[in-house]
C-alpha cells in the first residue's frame, strides 16, 4: 500500500506544480501507475520477500550501452559487468537504465516485460516513454522506449543525439515514481547520461523525493563531451537560462563539464588516467575543470567479466585451456592460422584488436609495421575505424600475404579466437582511460605489449621488473619496436615464455578489488554535500 500512496502523492505534486497544458500527462501517469501497481509488482515483490530492502544501498546506473544487450565499445563491458559484481553484495540494490535501441536483438526483447508508459518533458515537448524491464545476472535493467528517438540503426551519430539523450536522461528521473525506485546514488556514465545528473541538480533539486539523491559521474571517454550551441539550453534541454554558467564552457554547452561540476563525486576508469586528465595532453580541453574539481575525483581500474572471458569454458575457442594447463593453446593457435590462411608454423603471432583511430597508437604501428613484418612473425589485425587506417592495413595485408591477416570487421567470435590463438597482444595507445583488451588477452595467456599510459600502465607491469607483459613509455615507434623485439626474443625461450604466459593468465583482472573500490566511493559520495 505504501507504494501506491507514494505514487499518488507524487502525482498530486506533479499536478500542483505543472501547468494546465500538462495536466493531461499527469492524469495519464496516475492512471497507468495505478493499473500497473497490480500487474507490475516487481519492485514490490522484492520488498515483500526481503524486509531489509529499505536498508540496502540503492544505486541506479545510467548509461547508453551495456552487454549483453547492446555494445559498441568498452563502456558496454563495464555496464554489463560492474553492476553484476556489485549485486553479489546483498546490501546493494543495483539497477541500470538503458535506451531501448532498435539494434537490441529480439531474443533480449522477448525476455523484457512491459511495465507501462509515461510522458516525459523534453523542454516544451511531451514525449512518450515506454518502460520495459528484465533481470540479467541478478541486476534489474530498465529500457526506455521511444521509437522517434531510438528506432534507428546504431546507437549514436545522429544530428539530434543531444535531444535523444536529453530525453533519455530526463526519462531516468521521470520513471523513478513509476518504478518506485529513488536511488541513493545516481551513477551516470559518459556524456550521454550527463544530463541525468544535471537535471537532478537543477530541475529536480526542489522536489523532496529527489533531494537526497547523490550524483556520481564516471568518465570513460573524455573525447566526447556533449557540446552544443548555447541557444538550446531552454528550447531543447529545458533548463532555465539561470543555469547557463553551469552548462557553459568555452562558449558552448558542455554536458560533461556540467556533470562534473554538479555531481557530488566524479571518477574515471584508472588511477593513472585520473591524473593524466588534469593535463592538456589528455583532457581535450577539460583540464581546468578537472583540476578545479580534483578533490572530488577518483580513478578506479575496470575489471573484466572473468566468467565470460574464461578460456576453460569459452565455446568460441577452438579448444579450451587454463592457466594450469596451457597445452591446448597450441590448438587455438594452429586453428587460427588455418582459418586466417596463415602458414601453420611456430613463429610469434602478434595480434591487435582495436578501433582503428589515431589515439590507439596506430601512427607508431604504421611507422615500424614493415620492420616488424620483415621478422619471422605473423601479424593479425581485427577492427574497424578511420577510412585511412582501414586502407593502410588492407594494403599491408595485400603486400604481406601469408604473413599479415587484416580483418576490417567488428566480430566478437573472431576476437575471442584471436585473443586465445595469438602469442603477443600489441596495444600501443597514445591515451587509454583503462583498456580492456590487454586484460582479456592476458586472461587467454597472450602476452601484452603496451604503452605506459592510463589503465595500461596500471594493469601491465614490465617483464624485466618481474611483471606481466612488456611496456614502453614514450610515444616513439622505435621504443615500441625495441620491446616487441624483447618479447619476440623471449618467445624463443620456451620455458621462460611458458612461465610468463602463466603469470599473465593468472593476473587477477576480476571486478573483486575494483567493486570494493566503488563501494568506498559510493560511501564517500553519500557523505558528500
Ligand atoms: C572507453 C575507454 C577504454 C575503457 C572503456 C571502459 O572505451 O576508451 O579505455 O576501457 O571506456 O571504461
Amino acid at each position: 500500500m505504501a507504494r501506491e500512496k507514494t505514487i499518488k502523492e507524487n502525482v498530486i505534486t506533479k499536478e500542483k506544480t505543472n501547468s494546465t497544458e500538462k495536466a493531461k500527462r499527469s492524469t495519464k501517469i496516475k492512471r497507468v501507475v495505478i493499473e500497473e501497481t497490480e500487474n507490475v509488482a516487481f519492485p514490490q515483490k522484492i520488498a515483500e520477500q526481503e524486509p531489509s530492502v529499505s536498508a540496502k544501498k540503492k544505486i541506479l546506473f545510467v548509461a547508453s550501452e551495456a552487454r549483453p544487450f547492446i555494445a559498441t565499445g568498452g563502456l558496454a563491458d563495464v555496464i554489463g559487468s560492474l553492476p553484476k559484481a556489485l549485486a553479489e553484495d546483498p546490501t546493494y540494490d543495483i539497477r541500470v537504465v538503458l535506451p531501448l535501441y532498435a539494434d537490441i536483438k529480439p531474443d533480449f526483447r522477448r525476455r523484457m516485460s512491459y511495465l507501462g508508459n509515461i510522458y516525459v518533458p523534453v523542454a516544451w515537448r511531451s514525449q512518450y516513454c515506454g518502460v520495459f524491464s528484465c533481470v540479467e545476472s541478478g541486476v534489474t535493467f530498465y529500457f526506455i522506449d521511444n521509437e522517434q528517438y531510438f528506432k534507428r540503426p546504431n546507437c549514436y551519430g545522429y544530428f539530434d543525439d543531444g535531444e535523444r539523450f536529453a530525453f533519455f536522461s530526463r526519462s531516468v528521473l521521470e520513471i523513478m515514481p513509476f518504478i518506485d525506485f529513488y536511488p541513493d546514488i545516481l551513477h551516470c556514465h559518459d556524456w550521454q547520461a550527463a544530463l541525468s545528473a544535471i537535471y537532478l541538480k537543477t530541475i529536480y533539486i526542489h522536489r523532496p523525493e529527489y533531494r537526497s539523491i547523490r550524483a556520481l559521474f564516471t568518465i570513460h571517454n573524455i573525447e566526447y563531451q556533449g557540446k552544443y550551441s548555447l541557444d538550446i539550453i531552454e528550447d531543447l534541454f529545458g533548463i532555465d537560462k539561470y543555469y547557463t554558467g553551469l552548462l557553459e564552457y568555452h562558449g558552448c554547452i558542455n554536458l560533461m563539464k556540467a556533470a562534473i561540476e554538479c555531481s557530488e563525486r566524479f571518477s574515471t576508469v584508472s588511477p593513472t588516467y585520473a591524473n593524466e586528465i588534469k593535463t592538456a595532453q589528455y583532457a581535450y580541453g577539460l583540464q581546468d575543470i578537472i583540476c578545479k574539481n580534483a578533490n572530488k575525483l577518483t580513478g578506479i581500474l575496470n575489471g573484466i567479466d572473468v566468467d565470460s572471458y574464461d578460456p576453460a569454458t569459452d565455446k568460441a575457442l577452438f579448444a579450451q585451456f587454463s592457466a594450469e594447463d596451457l597445452s591446448n593453446k597450441k590448438i587455438c593457435k594452429t586453428e587460427l592460422q588455418k582459418m586466417l590462411r596463415l602458414p601453420v608454423k611456430d613463429v610469434p603471432v602478434i595480434a591487435m584488436i582495436s578501433r582503428l583511430v589515431s589515439h590507439k597508437g596506430l601512427e607508431l604501428v604504421k611507422t615500424v609495421a614493415e620492420d616488424i613484418l620483415h621478422e619471422d612473425v605473423q601479424f593479425v589485425l581485427l577492427g574497424t575505424g578511420d577510412y585511412g587506417y582501414e586502407n593502410y592495413f588492407r594494403e599491408i595485408g595485400r603486400r604481406y600475404e601469408g604473413k599479415a591477416s587484416i580483418n576490417i570487421a567488428f566480430n566478437g567470435d573472431l576476437s575471442r579466437k584471436i585473443y586465445s590463438g595469438a602469442d603477443i597482444f600489441l596495444m600501443p595507445s597514445v591515451s587509454e582511460p583503462c583498456g580492456l583488451s590487454q586484460m582479456i588477452a592476458s586472461r587467454y595467456a597472450t602476452v601484452p605489449v603496451v604503452r605506459e599510459t592510463g589503465g595500461l600502465y596500471d594493469s601491465i607491469k614490465p617483464y624485466g621488473a618481474g611483471g606481466n607483459g612488456f611496456t614502453f613509455a614514450s610515444c616513439n615507434p622505435y621504443d615500441m619496436l625495441y620491446v616487441l623485439h624483447e618479447a619476440m626474443n623471449l618467445y624463443k625461450n620456451k620455458e621462460e615464455w611458458e612461465a610468463l604466459m602463466k603469470k599473465v593468465a593468472t593476473t587477477d583482472f576480476s571486478w573483486a578489488h575494483s567493486a570494493d573500490e566503488y563501494k568506498k566511493l559510493y560511501n564517500d559520495t553519500l557523505k558528500a554535500f
